[in-house]
């Protein structure tokens, strides 16, 4: 198996060490963020709730989501040489597949914790239990590794003989599939039923449970219980509006007013930047994270 050549930033000749200095600032900024905040987690038993278990759950896909792709475009855009072999291509495709996947899938039993503390509030501890907050999360792995090992294997079995010049500035399964000379049509249509499954249904559970979620809140009679309930959700609402925005938007705006520099620019900025916020949504706002450091570094000077 010969190279493929990874052209997704080529056009920038200037912006070279300018695109270096930035990928390198987001990408240590996001697994100093996510390490600390897992490591917060697992330290402060109060932080010990379903919540912050997948919040930590969370911080490990975002790791392993950055790791997958801006390691090699960094090696790319320092030695200017923009081969990535098979076998690095597929892996590469494997893990953004399974992380993007995982992401969506934690976010979404967030949603689902989210609806039965306030829509549920006394089943909430028979409920949201051990056993079934492990289960859940156990499940969102296996299935995501699942998925991504399929799509993995159909992938790596097309032929590319057109062309090994990827446009984008990693290996996924759509630019993949699209490069391929062999016929693909079948595939597209596998593609669009998993889009729908692991994107579409997470993301109308999401919205139903956050319709339910708000109306809810609305019938609180009592405004200051009503603003309890409702920051006990922003921290996940901020990072589900921050997940599905610039997709949303993304697939909305007409074709071609970008061009394809353009385009790689924003996806760039969505996969360096989305998990690098996580952390901060939710350690500014929250009180118990502040609270939680500030007696860890007390601990500390101790
Ligand atoms: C993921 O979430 C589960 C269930 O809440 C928890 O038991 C587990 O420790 C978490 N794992 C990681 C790696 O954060």
């Amino acid at each position: 198996m010969t190279d493929f050549y990874i052209l997704g930033f080529s056009n920038f000749k200037t912006e070279q060490i300018l695109l270096t200095v930035g990928i390198m600032i987001m990408y240590s900024l996001t697994i100093v963020g996510n390490l600390v905040i897992s490591m917060v987690i697992s330290l402060v038993p109060n932080l010990h709730t379903p919540m912050y278990f997948f919040l930590c759950n969370l911080s490990v896909v975002d790791v392993i989501y950055v790791s997958s792709s801006l390691p090699k475009l960094l090696s790319i855009t320092i030695t200017q040489d923009n081969r990535i072999s098979f076998a690095g291509c597929i892996s590469q495709l494997y893990f953004f597949t399974f992380s993007a996947v995982c992401d969506i899938f934690v976010l979404t039993s967030m949603a689902g914790d989210r609806y039965v503390a306030i829509c549920r509030p006394l089943q909430y501890t028979l409920i949201m239990n051990r056993t079934v907050c492990g289960t859940m999360s156990v499940l969102c792995w296996i299935f995501s590794a699942g998925n991504s090992l399929l799509m993995t294997l159909l992938t790596s079995g097309l032929d590319f003989c057109k062309s090994r010049e990827i446009s984008h500035f990693l290996c996924d399964v759509k630019t993949m599939t699209a490069l391929s000379s062999s016929d693909t049509t079948s595939r597209e249509i596998f593609i669009l039923i998993e889009d729908i499954i692991v994107g579409f249904v997470p993301f109308s559970l999401t919205v139903a449970s956050y319709v339910r979620i708000i109306s809810t809140i609305l019938k609180i009679h009592s405004s200051e219980t009503r603003l309890k309930a409702f920051s006990s959700c922003t921290s996940h609402l901020t990072a589900v509006i921050l997940f599905y925005g610039p997709i949303l938007i993304l697939n909305m705006k007409p074709e071609s007013e970008h061009s394809k520099e353009q385009d790689n620019l924003i996806s760039l900025l969505y996969v360096a930047v989305v998990p690098m916020l996580n952390p901060f949504v939710y350690s500014l706002r929250n009180k118990d994270v502040l609270d939680a450091v500030r007696k860890l570094r007390g601990m500390c000077h101790d």
